[in-house]
């Protein structure tokens, strides 16, 4: 199923027009994040006008089973039954929580997501991915359920920390680094219209990404090849993550990940150096915090990197760059296995880099 997205400013104002909310007899459950604010959740609310509200902390420990057994017994209590539709608006954590919860309650009821982080909007929201957490291991336990309908509103991003919209722009510039190197020159010519959140320059690397990503999960609904190219950085992101017990956001963990990744390619002879430092340049212009990462190491890392989901036995597998703005492509499974001796070269070369920028400055150059 292909979802339908809408896109562009002040759309949640106008969200009655849409037509889709008018049907006062279907019942809706509004889901959002508990931190966005009172006026944001007041629009919702007037504009959906749904039957139940339920607000959500977007953390990590509630994409987990419990969670969903809890909104489960919920929605019940409150009878909501196989017509009713479930609306989620928040962050990658609430989507994707509200996702899995409704690709299975009453075993699927409507979807309708309303991305308000720049993550979510340029990727969470988009290619049906719904999981939680289970254990050590994230996103492990899923469905493929796209949503019906995508409302995105760049508004949104105005009271958004910049902490996160940072972390928003790792999945931006993954999509320039596998698949569009034109993409990706943009991108380094524009951090000061990021700086600025420039409405334009927002809206065109909303709808470039949501165009990659939709071409990429189009060619491989069912994750089974090409789309693995999406999880580049994510082989050692997700381990990062995990380590720092989800202190460290995704978006900055998988910056990280990506430089590493991105040296593997190097070492094999894909990358030249000057692309490789090109590369973690261009993290360090749009401000990734990477001097919180300075102090890890591979003893800690590897265990966890083993237990990466693309791992076929003993050993990790990544996806390696072919050159900036494109993958190999290992006979359609779109990943190799990178060896420790690989993985330990990159990450002391990322944690040297890191030292080097950080000392050069007198004060945080992040
Ligand atoms: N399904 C997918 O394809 C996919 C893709 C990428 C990431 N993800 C998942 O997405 C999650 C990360 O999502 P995220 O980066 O959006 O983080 P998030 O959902 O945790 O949100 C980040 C923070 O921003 C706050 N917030 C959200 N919207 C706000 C707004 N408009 N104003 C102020 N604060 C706001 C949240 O409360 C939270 O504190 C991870 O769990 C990751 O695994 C899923």
């Amino acid at each position: 199923m292909k979802s339908q997205i809408f896109c562009e400013h002040h759309l949640i104002d106008n969200l009655d027009k849409t037509g889709l909310f008018q049907q006062d007899d279907v019942p809706k459950v509004l889901f959002y994040d508990d931190n966005l604010q009172e006026t944001q959740i007041k629009t919702l609310t007037q504009k959906i006008r749904p039957s139940l509200t339920i607000p959500i902390e977007s953390c990590e420990d509630n994409k987990s089973a419990d969670m969903l057994i809890r909104l489960q017994e919920i929605l019940l209590t409150h009878k909501m039954a196989k017509n009713t539709i479930f609306i989620a608006a928040g962050g990658g954590t609430v989507t994707d929580l509200i996702g899995f919860l409704a690709a299975t309650y009453f075993c699927g009821v409507t979807l309708m997501l309303i991305p308000t982080t720049l993550l979510c909007m340029v990727d969470a929201c988009v290619g049906g991915k719904t999981a939680v957490n289970l254990l050590h291991f994230k996103n492990r336990i899923g469905t493929l359920y796209p949503a019906h309908h995508i409302f995105i509103d760049p508004q949104f991003l105005s009271t958004l920390p910049d902490i996160q919209m940072i972390c928003g722009m790792a999945e931006v510039i993954k999509y320039g680094l596998i698949f569009d190197h034109t993409f990706y020159d943009y991108l380094k010519k524009s951090s000061n219209s990021f700086e600025k959140k420039d409405p334009h320059f927002l809206k065109d690397i909303i709808s470039t990404s949501l165009q990659i990503k939709t071409d990429i999960v189009t060619q491989d609904p069912w994750d089974l090849s090409l789309r693995r190219i999406l999880n580049f950085g994510h082989t050692i992101g997700h381990a990062i993550e995990t380590d720092s017990q989800y202190a460290i956001s995704h978006g900055l963990a998988i910056a990280a990940g990506m430089c590493i990744e991105a040296h593997i390619s190097f070492a094999r002879g894909f990358l030249s150096y000057d692309a490789l430092e090109g590369i973690f340049a261009l993290f360090v212009t749009y401000r990734f915090p990477f001097a919180s990462l300075q102090s890890m190491t591979v003893d800690r890392l590897y265990p966890l990197i083993l237990l990466d989901k693309k791992n076929s036995g003993k050993h990790p597998r990544s996806v390696i760059l072919s050159s900036i703005g494109s993958t190999l492509s290992f006979d359609g499974n779109y990943v190799d296995e990178i060896s420790l001796i690989e993985i330990t070269n990159a990450i002391n070369w990322f944690t040297m880099q890191v030292g080097n920028v950080y000392e050069k400055s007198c004060c945080d150059p992040f």
